[in-house]
């Protein structure tokens, strides 16, 4: 048997077909179900891109309306979860917390339904999740920093209910169109390593709700999803250890110690500028207004793109804008990347779907590198 080529990290490794998305490097572009990403994002709001990601087309506005009244009806959890997350160690991180919710939540599905993966129960579980899923984001991180629990307003739309449960009352116009639009860009990607996890997951014929938990343990990771929240996090120690006339030097001297910047480089984009930070960062100077050191943050992210550019050759990825827009939203930085869970949940349901619709096991193979021949002993080593 001839040995097939070794990629480290399945770098360029095709692992599926997909009609859901594609990243067009050359082109620089996103294709999701056929539209540009963000021609979706300037044009649509979040529930309609979900309905066209979950079921492959754009909704009719009867269809758009229907799917938005249930996202609303179906956001409410069992009182149970608001128990769990006030009874977790409160060291326990956002993410953590949400991954342990979701599987939780779990328990409280129709035993038949949890277990039948056609295309009707997973269209049912998913929308479940995509509705459920900001209120545990929202009030894990509420319990576990002793906040109020905030449970879902059925009053308000289901995007303006996140950011209501977020912030505990109703935002401002500004502030939840540029949320919808940063929850547009993060709907679906491709095949990044949480929704590859999902896939995993679910090829082995598991369920919708373990694939979900599989890809916030994925998602959690700084090479991943965490990464928005590393991003701000360089951005203030800049401003906290000399401001926008340090961020030169401070981010020379990461580079010299060979530390990685966070929101910067990607394994498909490679030296090419991310579309989605593209478009999302024309929202940071109107957003830097809202705080007192919005313009010194602003500055600094303009200096660290430069500085990255030139002497590495790379291009933020959408979690350094990301990382600031929150910030500059109010956003607590412990959200940032369950919130970001949130908006790929639409993604995830609708690869688990098509996993599950026409499934073949992932199982690959390995290159040997451990030793062969050895003999155990006679008789057991353990007292
Ligand atoms: N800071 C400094 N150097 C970097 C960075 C970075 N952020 N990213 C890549 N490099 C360098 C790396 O050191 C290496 O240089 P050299 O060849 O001199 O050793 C070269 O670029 C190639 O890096 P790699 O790790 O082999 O590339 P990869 O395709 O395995 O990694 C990546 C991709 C996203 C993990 C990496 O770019 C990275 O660690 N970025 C920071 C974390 C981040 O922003 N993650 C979010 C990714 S996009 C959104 C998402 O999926 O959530």
């Amino acid at each position: 048997m001839t040995t097939p080529e070794y990629s480290p990290g399945l770098e360029g490794v095709i692992a599926t077909e997909t009609s859901v998305s594609y990243l067009d490097v050359d082109i620089e572009q996103i294709l999701v179900r056929g539209y540009d990403l963000i021609e979706l994002a300037q044009n649509l709001c979040y529930t309609d891109v979900a309905y066209l990601v979950i079921y492959g087309e754009l909704p009719t506005p009867s269809q758009a309306k229907a799917f938005c009244d249930r996202l609303v009806a179906e956001a409410e959890v069992p009182d149970e979860l608001y128990q769990l997350f006030e009874m977790m160690p409160k060291s326990t991180v956002a993410m953590d917390a949400l991954r342990t919710g979701l599987s939780f939540l779990a328990g409280y599905e129709n035993p038949e339904l949890l277990h039948d993966n056609s295309h009707e129960a997973n269209l049912e579980k998913g929308i479940k999740l995509l509705a459920q899923t900001p209120t545990l984001v929202v009030n894990s991180y509420r319990a576990l920093n002793d906040m109020p629990i905030v449970r879902p307003n059925p009053d308000l739309p289901y995007m303006e209910n996140f950011l209501y449960m977020v912030r505990g009352e109703r935002p401002d116009a500004e502030s939840l169109d540029a949320f919808d639009r940063i929850h547009i860009c993060y709907i679906e990607h491709e095949m990044p390593n949480s929704t590859f996890a999902a896939r995993v997951i679910a090829s082995t014929l598991s369920d919708m709700y373990g694939a979900m938990v599989g890809a916030v343990a994925s998602l959690k990771g700084p090479l991943h999803g965490g990464a928005n929240e590393a991003a701000i996090e360089f951005l203030m120690d800049i401003n906290g250890e000399g401001g926008p006339t340090h961020a030169e030097d401070y981010t020379m001297g990461k580079l010299e110690r060979r530390e990685r910047i966070m929101g910067f480089g990607h394994r498909v984009y490679m030296r090419k500028y991310d579309p989605r930070a593209r478009f999302l960062m024309d929202y940071i100077p109107k957003l830097a207004e809202r705080i007192p050191q919005g313009q010194d943050l602003s500055s600094i992210y303009s200096t660290v793109e430069n500085v990255m550019y030139r002497e590495k050759g790379l291009y933020p990825n959408t979690d350094y804008p990301i990382g600031l827009l929150y910030y500059l939203l109010g956003i607590p930085i412990p959200l940032y990347t369950p919130i970001f869970l949130a908006s790929r949940t639409a993604g995830n349901v609708a690869h688990v779907l098509e996993q599950h619709d026409d499934n073949r096991l992932f199982r690959p193979r390995v290159i040997y590198s451990g030793g062969r021949g050895l003999k155990p002993p006679a008789s057991p080593i353990s007292p």
